[in-house]
């Protein structure tokens, strides 16, 4: 039953989202959304290593560590390129998604256009992370993810437990400092936990793509409007659904009957959500809904709708000063202060004009934040043309982003 309101609600903002977008699109291709809306089916357990990375011909391991909090995530590498080349000396890089996404956000295009492959035939040995709650990192050591409290927590605690634990255990195999490339949430988590002082000591750079920290002045019509509905908080609080799961049957079998009205571009969902990609193939989105987008916590949503509606970079707010306080000894959540991150922390930051999560105003709030950084330590590249999406699965990010990418990580 709980899934059908997850359905109706999300209805109502994608609908909102969608009215407006199907008067502006008048020609679609009617074959690209029934593949999209066919491969919605639910995804296969098979790990990502066998279906994503051995069938391009590369090798590839299966890890996993569990966080001190209990979860178990599950982790590949891709040890080498096609080419197999040296073994010896390649630095590591570990890779994190972000929101709605697993590691698969990586490996979507062909090997000459993926950023996890280019990296391994560029000479580094590429760890793939997975956080709580998608796919392939659902397991616990007691709980189950159909328990409420598999579900108690948001970014806060990818800060706190996920990130630890996979820095802690890359580095432990490869005895190596890390490079760090996030997209998205990946970013908001790593600005966070460098903010903190924490994983510094085993950190050589880090890459942020289509940053998030400040997310108060967002323009993508989707996520405003669930914020400012306080969709998240009724879904929690009153509907007691902890996880946030977009791939719900009764979610897509709305999707479906939706996608199948006149007029409706289902190619089109993504951009309401991401802002105008610039450089996606239309094949892309059906190998994207494939895999992704993967559940989240309810509480993470409610967490990321705080911020967007108080434009702050804090913890997650307990709604009263009694429940801050037993948390985090004070009235008011913490605020995570992007000024205290080393100056001279080799930062490569790729944004867009067109994102309408990483908006430009928030991401040059962030910059703003960072004005006291090294000047040559410290890489912005902008594209006016380049939208959220387009950082993991444009058609021409290798040329646009990954090249200058791994020059700058060639250089660290
Ligand atoms: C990737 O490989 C395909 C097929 O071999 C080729 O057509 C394409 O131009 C390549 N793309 C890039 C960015 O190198
Ligand atoms: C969760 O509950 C469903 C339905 O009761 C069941 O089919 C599934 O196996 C459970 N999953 C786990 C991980 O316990
Ligand atoms: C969620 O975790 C917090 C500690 O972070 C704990 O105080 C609270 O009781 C937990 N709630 C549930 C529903 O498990
Ligand atoms: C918004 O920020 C104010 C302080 O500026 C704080 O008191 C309040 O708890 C915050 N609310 C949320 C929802 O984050």
């Amino acid at each position: 039953m709980a899934e059908v309101y997850v359905s109706i609600i999300l209805a109502i903002v994608l609908l909102s989202g969608l009215s407006v977008l199907s008067t502006r699109t008048q020609f679609r291709s009617p074959s690209i959304s029934e593949n999209a809306i066919a491969a919605l089916a639910p995804p296969t357990v098979e790990g990502i290593c066998s279906s994503m990375v051995e069938k391009q011909g590369y090798a590839c391991e299966e890890h996993s560590v569990t966080t001190l909090d209990g979860y178990i995530l599950s982790l590949q590498r891709i040890p080498v390129g096609q080419s197999r080349g040296p073994t010896g000396n390649r630095p590591p890089v570990l890779l994190q998604h972000g929101l709605f996404m697993d590691g698969i956000t990586w490996l979507l295009l062909p090997p000459n256009k993926s950023l996890a492959f280019l990296l391994a035939d560029s000479g580094f040995d590429v760890w793939i992370a997975n956080s709580r709650g998608t796919e392939y990192s659902r397991l616990h050591i007691s709980l189950s993810s159909n328990d409420s409290s598999y579900w108690n927590w948001s970014w806060d605690e990818l800060v706190a437990y996920d990130l630890p634990a996979t820095f802690n255990y890359v580095h432990d195999k490869t005895k190596q400092k890390l490079h760090y490339i996030g997209h998205s949430q990946g970013t908001l988590i790593a600005l966070a936990a460098f903010s903190k002082d924490q994983l510094l000591n085993m950190l050589r750079s880090a890459v942020l793509l289509s940053p998030i920290a400040y997310v108060g002045q967002m323009t993508s019509p989707l996520a405003r409007n669930a914020a400012y509905n306080f969709i998240a908080e009724t879904l929690y609080f009153n509907w007691g659904i902890f996880e946030f799961n977009l791939r719900g049957d009764a979610f897509v079998d709305f999707l479906k009957k939706m996608c199948e009205r006149p007029g409706i571009d289902c190619t089109n969902l993504l951009t309401s959500f991401t802002g105008q990609n610039c450089c996606l193939s239309p094949s892309i989105i059906s190998t994207f809904l494939n895999h992704e987008p993967q559940s989240t916590a309810t509480k993470n949503m409610i967490h990321l709708s705080q911020m967007i509606r108080n434009g702050t970079l804090a913890m997650y707010d307990y709604g009263n000063k009694e429940e801050n306080t037993r948390h985090y000894g004070q009235e008011t959540p913490p605020i995570y202060d992007v000024t205290r991150i080393p100056d001279d922390l080799p930062l490569f930051f790729g944004y867009g004009g067109a994102d309408a999560l990483s908006d430009v105003k928030d991401v040059q709030l962030l910059l703003q934040g960072l004005k006291g950084h090294d000047a040559d330590k410290l890489v912005v590249q902008y594209r006016d043309d380049y939208a959220h999406a387009d950082y993991v699965m444009g058609e021409k990010a290798k040329i646009d982003v990954y090249d200058s990418l791994i020059a700058f990580l060639k250089l660290q």
